[in-house]
Order: structure tokens, then C-alpha cells, then sequence
């Protein structure tokens, strides 16, 4: 299988590349990068350790990688500035997001090949590239909620003393400030968490809060995340490439789970070579599920923003 990440000299970009190559689940790992001194250089530096990892092919370069790229994974874009909301961000990323779609779809992708978003407002450019790409919303994922799935994790286990392996904590809706956490399913080991010692309802508001205010806290300490978001591509990715069927917490456009309709968020997602398998509308309680639908009425009125001033294809196409 091979990957083609958009913005691959980057940081986000390089750290999907380097996880991925340290998984060795791919067969080729192509970096793309308007700096293209920056990708040819992040590819030779990936490309020493190869010998030690496993038999893949690291390369770098423009648009020809597209052609028979089984996965483009677009991480290209600003970074929020400290303070910033990832929607504040869409004003200045959209124009040059639509410009990457346009040479993605000049290239000629595969018919079967997976889009990945992961630029930031994460879910309303999932949405445009659905809507620019002519792709089955099946074939364009967002990484949505899967790293503040992760952090989520991280962080109820370090408060716990728990391993975090054994924490499963959902993160659902948008990745951004209205994004939901799933307590009603969350477990460690398997038993309940809030049973779990030391659990406490303060803690369970604390570490919510803190995982909602992560990215930003990484953008403080030091400018922007990339060891955790390369490690959630890879979740994706191996998803993918196996055709494992993990149940992810990804973006994709939505056709009526939990009743949202027509704009991408995070929902739990069967994740295949196909990209989109199924989405599971498992029961959550009651809030849980107005919250899910809270965050796609705030996306939605972005991407009616957006559109307002750049028109949809799929609306012209019909
Ligand atoms: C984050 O939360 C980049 O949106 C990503 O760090």
C-alpha cells in the first residue's frame, strides 16, 4: 500500500511518516511538500533508518505520487496561533485547501483511494474535500476525534496510575471546543470507570477539560502537536491498509446517525481498505447524543459560512 501525505515536510506531516514507517505496515511513504527541500529531507532522514524498521520505499516529490497513492493524507495547512480556535482558522486555510483538492483531482487519484484530512477546522475541510472530490463520502475521512480519543486516554491513565492501554475513553463530534466525551462507555480494564479507585466526579471534569485544551496547550509549550497526531494517522492508516475493521472515532460526512445529516463529524466508525465500513449508532445517554448534535449544528453553520463565499460543487452538480 502506498501513502501519499500532503504537507509531509511539515511537522504533523513528518511524525504520520515516521509512525508510520515505524509501524511497517505500508509499502511506500511518499512525502509531498511545497517545501520541497524540507520533504526531500525529512524522506533522506527517514530513509537512514529503513535497514532497522522494515522493507519500505521512502520517497518524496509533487502530484505524480497521487496516481497510485492507495491513501492521500492531507495535512498541509496553518497552525492555529495560541489562543485561536481551530474554526478561527478556516478563513485562512480554505482557500489554500480548495487548491490542494484541485491538484489532488488534476493528478487523477485512484477510483478506489482513501482521502485522510487531517488540516485544520478538521471536520468542515472533511466536508469541503467530499464535496470538491466527487468521491463516495465512504472514501473521505477526517482524523476527527481519534487524537482527542487518544489524549483522552493518556490522561485518565496517568491520573489513574492505570495503563493507558487499558483505558477506553471515547472522544465523539467535533474536534474542537464542542467535541463530547463518552463517559457512559468508558472503562478501564474492562470495569467501570467511575468505580475505578481514585475516580472522582471533579476528576472526571477536570480531565475533560484538559484533554478539550490539550492541542492548545502543546501549541503553548511548544508551537504544535505531532507525536500524538502522527501516532492517530497511524491508527487510521493500519486500519486501512489491513482492512482491520477498527471502530474508530474518525470525521466523515454523516447521513443520519444520531439524526445528523450533511456535515462531517466523529461518530463510531468501521474503519476498512474502503475507508468508511459502517458507523455504529450505538445507544449513548441521552446527553451524550445532544451534544454530538450540538457539534454538528456549530459545524454546519461554518460550512454554511464557507459556502456562502465559495459555492458547493456537489449543490452545482446536484
Ligand atoms: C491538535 O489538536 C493539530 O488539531 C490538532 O493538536
Amino acid at each position: 500500500m502506498k501513502i501519499s501525505i500532503i504537507g509531509g515536510g511539515g511537522l504533523v506531516g513528518s511524525c504520520a511518516a515516521y509512525a508510520l514507517q515505524t509501524a511497517g505496515i505500508v509499502r511506500e511513504i511518499a512525502l509531498l511538500d511545497v517545501n520541497q527541500e524540507m520533504a526531500s529531507g525529512q524522506a533522506l532522514d527517514l530513509l537512514h533508518g529503513t535497514p532497522s524498521v522494515a522493507d519500505q520505499i521512502i520517497s518524496s516529490g509533487g502530484y505524480e505520487h497521487i496516481p497510485d497513492s492507495d491513501v492521500i493524507c492531507i495535512t498541509a495547512g496553518l497552525r492555529r496561533s495560541p489562543g485561536e480556535s481551530r474554526l478561527d482558522l478556516i478563513n485562512r486555510n480554505v482557500d489554500l485547501f480548495v487548491k490542494i483538492l484541485e491538484d489532488v483531482q488534476s493528478a487523477g487519484p485512484k477510483q478506489d483511494a482513501i482521502v485522510l484530512v487531517v488540516s485544520n477546522p478538521v471536520d468542515v475541510l472533511t466536508y469541503l474535500a467530499w464535496d470538491r472530490l466527487g468521491l463516495d463520502r465512504s472514501q473521505v475521512i477526517g482524523l476527527g476525534t481519534q487524537l482527542d480519543t487518544i489524549r483522552f486516554r493518556s490522561l485518565i491513565a496517568q491520573q489513574l496510575g492505570a495503563p493507558p492501554t487499558q483505558v477506553s475513553a471515547l472522544i465523539l463530534g467535533e474536534h474542537g471546543d464542542s467535541m463530547v466525551p463518552i463517559w457512559s462507555s468508558a472503562t478501564v480494564a474492562g470495569l467501570p470507570l467511575e468505580k475505578y479507585p481514585g475516580w472522582t466526579a471533579n476528576t472526571a471534569a477536570e480531565l475533560f477539560q484538559r484533554t478539550k485544551g490539550s492541542g492548545a496547550e502543546v501549541i503553548r509549550k511548544k508551537g504544535g502537536a505531532g507525536f500524538a497526531v502522527g501516532i492517530a494517522i497511524r491508527d487510521v492508516i493500519e486500519s486501512i491498509a489491513l482492512d482491520s475493521h477498527r471502530v474508530l472515532p474518525i470525521s466523515s460526512v454523516q447521513n443520519g446517525c444520531y439524526g445528523i445529516r450533511d456535515v462531517a463529524l466523529s461518530t463510531p466508525t468501521v474503519v476498512g481498505r474502503k475507508g468508511v465500513v459502517a458507523i455504529h449508532e450505538i445507544d449513548l445517554w441521552p446527553k451524550e447524543v445532544q451534544g454530538i448534535r450540538n457539534s454538528g449544528q456549530t459545524l454546519r453553520q461554518t460550512i454554511d459560512t464557507v459556502f456562502s463565499r465559495i459555492g458547493s460543487n456537489r449543490a452545482k452538480r446536484g
